[in-house]
């Protein structure tokens, strides 16, 4: 089973990646956002407790698309795209934040007073809905505490993982007992979430499925080492995130190269090029000749290439 530390730290750094991707490989080309099965949302809160106090940080995500942030000066929820809103209504919108305000105000009590947890320790909920074709909607619950699984929630109900020990065992059997709590629980993963996937499809169709062509120069990195040099074809802004990139010379792959970095014998480096893939290029690669000399080369029986140096 996932961890919800692991998926956390996965999200966290997927913005970092985005934004500054630069020589990132790629292989296989696939796409997070064809709408492939399951489409799905997922609510990640990460908690710490340390002398006496709570930080709460929480975002919301759209696949590997971060789409919501939790305000904790104001207890709101930050829409991060005009379309994260979906179709909800300004009471529905505050009846959820100040559900979720509760929500922290009550960690003081339940983890602190009734389970007795002594500071400092780390908590992550990861609240997950998937909407598969044909099976409808999946959704569930998991914590965990200092990164290890601690309960989980289903089909209304909480169940402790074993290595959540009899703390975990008490925290079920505390929220089960609480009929509204596992209630509107259920509601939000079984009706609110769902209705928020169908929004956020519909309103970030034209920013998913945008396609951003690569910008893409060519450098020398410091040197490997005596007579050798280091090659470096960088590939920037582009938009999805699957890019495939490959020195070539001639018409040959290099071995071994798919990697935006080579390393070459000085005298080697000439007849050298770099060739990036990407959806929004259109079959068309680009390349770029080490060196700037030009020389044509055929995209994979596609019909024409865009040389660049
Ligand atoms: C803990 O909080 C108290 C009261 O807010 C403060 O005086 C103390 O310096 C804090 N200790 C640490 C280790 O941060
Ligand atoms: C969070 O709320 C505070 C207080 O209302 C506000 O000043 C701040 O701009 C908000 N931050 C964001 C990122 O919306
Ligand atoms: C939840 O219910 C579904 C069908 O209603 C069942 O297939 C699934 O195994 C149940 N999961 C758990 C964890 O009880
Ligand atoms: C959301 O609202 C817009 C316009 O108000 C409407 O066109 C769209 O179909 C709605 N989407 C869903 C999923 O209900």
């Amino acid at each position: 089973m996932k961890t919800p530390l692991f998926l956390l730290l996965l999200h966290l750094l997927y913005p970092l990646f985005l934004l500054s991707a630069h020589n990132i490989l790629v292989p296989e080309p696939h796409s997070l956002f064809r709408f492939e099965d399951p489409v799905s949302f997922h609510l990640l809160q990460s908690s710490t407790y340390n002398n006496h106090s709570w930080v709460h940080q929480g975002s919301g995500w759209f696949g590997e698309l971060q789409t919501h942030s939790w305000n904790r000066s104001s207890g709101t929820i930050i829409f991060l795209y005009p379309w994260s809103r979906g179709n909800i209504s300004n009471k529905e919108l505050m009846d959820l934040e100040r559900l979720f305000q509760l929500y922290f105000m009550n960690h003081q009590d339940f983890y602190i007073s009734q389970l007795m947890f002594k500071g400092p320790f780390d908590l992550q909920v990861a609240a997950d809905c998937e909407r598969h074709s044909g099976k409808g909607f999946l959704g569930f619950v998991q914590v965990a505490i200092q990164g290890s699984d601690f309960m989980s929630f289903q089909n209304e109900t909480w169940s402790p993982y074993p290595m959540g020990g009899r703390k975990a065992q008490k925290a079920c059997n505390l929220l089960n007992l609480n009929q509204a709590y596992t209630n509107r629980k259920h509601w939000l993963l079984s009706d609110t979430c769902p209705r928020l996937i169908s929004d956020l499809l519909d309103g970030g169709k034209a920013h998913l499925q945008r396609q951003v062509k690569p910008e893409t120069w060519l450098s020398s990195g410091p040197s490997p080492g005596p007579g050798h040099k280091l090659l470096v074809c960088h590939v920037s802004g582009f938009y999805p995130k699957p890019v495939w990139v490959m020195w070539i010379r001639g018409e040959q792959e290099q071995l071994g190269t798919q990697r935006a970095t080579l390393d070459v014998a000085a005298g080697e480096a000439a007849g050298l090029a770099c060739r990036v893939k990407h959806s929004s290029l259109g079959g068309q690669d680009l390349v770029l000749h080490w060196g700037g000399k030009s020389l044509t080369q055929a995209g994979d029986g596609m019909k024409g290439t865009s040389s660049r140096a």
